[in-house]
């Protein structure tokens, strides 16, 4: 399988990108084709929601000219895409948010009998780093993820939420195990 790996965390040796180095050194292992973009290193503008994009179900269409309709297309090119990220303020990082909205333009016809999407049957997951534990803390984060899947029509290929995970790089013992497991279910 291609696997597009989307690093969300700003810093390259974070907990956040030592737990995907994990999930591609398995995915690799597996011989699978993994190709990573850093978000950090992107120029991806907000969402303007001209629904310019709308006028044409069949492309990207954005009006706005910068990397995230390259990222969006190696998206479409891909058979799983990985969406990693570290908890910030109860959300994904705003590197993050912006893919997502600007991936507005995958999709047109949302609630409607015309519902197409340019990435549909697409196996997704979504990797989370965070200093606390899952509960009271990082649920929007994956109740977020699971209404994006209904709007892209992908398939939910796994979450993972690694809690305990500190600024100065303290991770928990099991954190590896858990990333391969999740790298394994990924491209089933
Ligand atoms: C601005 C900021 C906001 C944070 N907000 C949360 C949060 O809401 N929940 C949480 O569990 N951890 C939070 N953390 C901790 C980080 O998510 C955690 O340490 C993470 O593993 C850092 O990932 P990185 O090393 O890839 O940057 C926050 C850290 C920062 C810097």
């Amino acid at each position: 399988m291609k696997v597009l790996t989307l690093l969300g965390s700003a810093r390259k040796k974070g907990n956040t990108a030592r737990a995907l180095g994990w999930v591609e050194e398995e995915l690799k292992s597996l011989g699978h084709e993994v190709e990573q973009i850093d978000l950090t290193r992107k120029e991806i503008k907000g969402c303007l929601g001209c629904a310019k994009c709308k006028e044409n179900p069949k492309a990207i269409a954005c009006i706005q000219k910068d990397d995230a309709e390259g990222i969006l297309t190696k998206m479409m090119e891909a058979d799983a895409t990985l969406f990693t990220s570290p908890a910030y303020f109860w959300g994904v990082t705003a590197q993050v948010k912006a893919l997502m909205d600007r991936s507005w333009s995958l999709v047109t016809g949302f609630h409607t009998p015309d519902h197409v999407s340019l990435v549909e049957g697409q196996r997704q997951a979504l990797l989370v780093t965070g200093g606390g534990q899952y509960e009271n803390n990082v649920e929007p984060i994956f109740t977020g993820f699971g209404r994006l899947q209904n709007f892209y029509k992908t398939v939910n290929a796994g979450e993972l939420f690694i809690g305990g995970c500190t600024i100065d790089g303290n991770m928990p013992e099991d954190a590896r195990q858990r990333a391969i497991a999740f790298a394994r279910a990924l491209v089933v």
